[in-house]
């Protein structure tokens, strides 16, 4: 089959280098892709957010399955475009991809669905915000409802703070604070059947110890040797299927990738968010693993075949993967400076462009990630971050305890 990727990030560097890995895939083309994408796909212009562009693409370049990596176009309604081509794609609707369009939207379905959550309250005045704030106290948990690329959100004993982030924000869902470890869980589903992948941590602060502001995503490891027996099967249960069932009521099942963001607290895995597509940079660690071809589960998804997919198989081991940082990031990013020792097995890349002398140059605020595997997960970290440590980039900033604590067995449930 031949596959029309969508994005230029590092998870979709990883999905590239997935599909290309796939012997039932005979060619990628990644719109826009990037200078490691380029290594294993042909590279096309298109603006991602543009379902006709994108629908006429896929149509141009005789494509069997478009798999739509960011967030945005599946809002836009992307896949509706490509798929009222008559071409299978991977990824939600626009009225599924709500689930993480609009945090409001997400609470409904999961209050509807029975799933468990911080208890929230959307709110447009200051003054109901402050009511809110109040109810919960401290921590202050204060969402952006609408899409904000993993930013939109500020957790913070300070309320004035939290005040200012709401106003900034307009509307926004303010919510109790869920204390625990966080996991990624990725769900492939075609709407009614769903196949979950391995949980995956990520670290969303861009300082060691989580410290400083949330960003995309700073590193992540898989699989997690800390989880409660059953995890799993219980969000399958209690999240995964309800949720499924919610949105078929509704009318707009959702098919493509679901993402639960959980946090495991006393109580049990509670659902921090969802989102409608990979995680970056969890996708990295979690593909790194998988042995199953990636284009065969995609296409069944995209295709209401995914009942009759073999089980998944992973491979031994662990990974991790540990971002390179632009300076600045996650404020406005420091670009164009050069990059050395990038052209390795296992270093993705994310915001990165290359000149016509062919100089890579820095493009984005996550510029690459370090991504190894290894019998074990210390094993893992360390080429990990042999990887990074042999990377050039004047500026640029990581954070040096990904799976640090997992690995010296300091993570604990809380409860
Ligand atoms: P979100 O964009 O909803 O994933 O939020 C980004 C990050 O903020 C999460 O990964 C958590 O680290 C943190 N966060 C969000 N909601 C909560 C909550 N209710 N309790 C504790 N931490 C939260
Ligand atoms: N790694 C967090 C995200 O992709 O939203």
């Amino acid at each position: 089959m031949r596959v029309l990727l969508l994005g230029g990030g590092g998870r979709e560097h990883a999905l590239a280098l997935g599909l290309a890995g796939d012997p039932s895939v005979e060619a990628v083309i990644a719109a826009p892709g990037n200078p490691g994408i380029a290594g294993v796909a042909e590279l096309r212009e298109v603006n991602p957010v543009d379902p006709d562009a994108v629908a006429a693409l896929a149509v141009e370049i005789g494509v069997d399955l478009v798999v739509i990596g960011p967030e945005a176009p599946l809002v836009a309604g992307v896949a509706d475009a490509v798929r009222a081509k008559g071409i299978a794609a991977f990824g939600p609707s626009a009225e599924a991809a709500r689930l993480e369009g609009s945090k409001t939207f997400a609470k409904d379905v999961m209050t509807a669905a029975g799933v468990p959550t911080a208890r929230a309250y959307t709110c447009v005045e200051p003054a109901a915000t402050a009511a809110a704030l109040d109810e919960f106290g401290a921590p202050y948990v204060v969402k952006n409802d609408g899409l904000a690329a993993g930013k939109g959100v500020v957790v913070t004993d300070d309320r004035a703070a939290a005040l200012r982030h709401a106003e900034d924000c307009g509307r926004v869902v303010v919510e109790e604070y869920l204390a625990g470890p966080e996991v990624s869980l990725f769900v492939v589903t075609d709407g009614e059947a769903a196949v979950p992948l391995l949980p995956a941590q990520d670290f969303k602060r861009v300082g060691d110890g989580d410290a400083g502001p949330n960003t995309g995503g700073m590193g992540a490891y898989a699989p997690l040797p800390w989880t409660p027996p059953g995890l799993v099967d219980e969000v399958m249960r209690d999240v995964v299927h309800p949720t499924l069932a919610e949105m078929r009521r509704r009318g707009t099942p959702f098919a493509g990738l679901l993402y639960v963001g959980l946090a495991i607290t006393a109580a049990g895995p509670r659902v921090i968010e969802f989102n409608a597509r990979f995680g970056d940079p969890e996708t990295q660690v979690v593909l790194a693993l998988l042995e199953t071809p990636l284009g065969g589960l995609l296409h069944a998804a995209a295709t209401g075949t995914l009942a009759d997919h073999p089980p998944l198989r992973w491979r031994d081991g662990a990974a991790v993967t540990v971002v390179v940082a632009a300076g600045n990031y996650p404020g406005t990013p420091r670009t164009g400076d050069v990059i050395t020792g990038a052209d390795r097995p296992g270093v993705i890349h994310a915001g990165t462009r290359r000149d016509a002398d062919g100089t890579l140059r820095s493009a984005g605020g996550r510029v690459l990630c370090g991504t190894a595997t290894g019998p074990t997960l210390a094993a893992a970290r360390d080429a990990a971050y042999a990887l990074v440590g042999g990377i050039g980039l004047d500026g640029s900033h990581h954070r040096g305890d990904i799976a640090a604590a997992a690995v010296e067995g300091r993570i604990t449930l809380p409860g």
